[in-house]
């Protein structure tokens, strides 16, 4: 199987990106692998320190190895983790890849956590892949009505590159303009020239679009274009999920095989999968 790395290597050069979806259960990963399987992708699937709390660490991390182990070009990554200490953990445990988002610490603080992870994880294995963020993405993987957003919570060109000099970070998560979770009362608008002029500051860091849910698909195409090389969605898949199965159990409120009422928003996990990695440019990339 070829290294998360490699495939990071391709998508830029080819200006692809590289998905990443949340799950919190067995169903939700499961119609993840499936979907990318079926479409020759690559894909990353994450879970966040709530999501791997709900399912068990080790728990995930043996049913990923076990998909990895079919062929399935599957890459785990712990995603916004929080702290060193837990960052430690999930790379003890067997992630190959995490996401430090010491975001919310004063900037230094950022820096001194996120080198820590960089120097843990390489010293374990260099191909373990460190993420840091940099700016303030807010929002929550939900449906919510507005989320006030700020050109100060952007991520400044010129930070960033100091930011990639000092860690030594693979990937970084920017702010331009996204948020995280779906808006309803309220435009979402990415700010291309800030992308560009994060790419010129840092060429060779690869770069991340998180909180896609609700962005137009052009969008999401003009940031990949501008070289953006991985982008996550959570709520969508979350919605697409909740809807069908809430639907479903209205429609048959008898039924209680859950793999006869799970049916549904698995099938509509599968359909948002497709979708997405149609999307991203990764149909077809293994
Ligand atoms: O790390 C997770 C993603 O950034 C999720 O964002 O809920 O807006 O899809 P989203
Ligand atoms: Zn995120």
């Amino acid at each position: 199987m070829r290294t998360l790395k490699e495939y990071f290597v391709q998508a830029k050069e080819e200006k692809w990106a590289i998905g990443h979806f949340n799950f919190s259960t067995a169903d939700q990963l499961k119609a993840i692998v499936e979907t990318a399987k079926e479409f020759n992708s690559p894909v990353m699937a994450g879970t966040s320190e709530g999501e791997a709390n709900f399912f068990g660490h080790e728990q995930v991390v043996a049913l990923v190895k076990s998909y990895q182990q079919e062929g399935c070009a599957v890459f785990l990554n712990a995603d916004h983790h929080k702290s060193f200490e837990s960052a430690q953990a999930v790379i003890d445990i067997g992630y190959g890849t995490v996401l430090i988002d010491a975001s919310k610490m004063p900037y230094e603080e950022n820096i001194r956590t996120t080198s820590q992870v960089v120097q843990y994880a390489h010293a374990k294995n260099p191909e373990i892949m460190i993420e840091g963020e940099l700016g303030y993405l807010k929002g929550q993987s939900e449906v919510q009505e507005t989320v006030e957003i700020s050109l100060a919570d952007y991520t400044k060109p010129e930070e960033a590159k100091n930011f990639v000099e000092r860690t030594g970070v693979d990937r970084l998560a920017i702010v331009f303009g996204n948020i995280h979770g779906i808006v309803t009362k309220q435009e979402e608008n990415l700010d291309i020239a800030v992308l560009q002029a994060i790419v010129v500051a840092v060429p060779n860091t690869f770069l991340v679009l998180h909180g896609a849910s609700g962005l137009p698909d052009q969008q999401v195409k003009e940031a990949i274009q501008n070289r953006i090389t991985n982008v996550h969605i959570n709520t969508e898949l979350r919605v697409a999920y909740h809807d069908a199965l809430e639907t479903e159990l209205q429609k048959e409120p008898d039924q209680t095989t859950p793999y006869k009422f799970l049916a549904p928003s698995f099938e509509a996990m599968k359909e948002l999968v497709k979708k997405k990695l149609q999307l991203f440019g990764s149909v077809g990339k293994i």
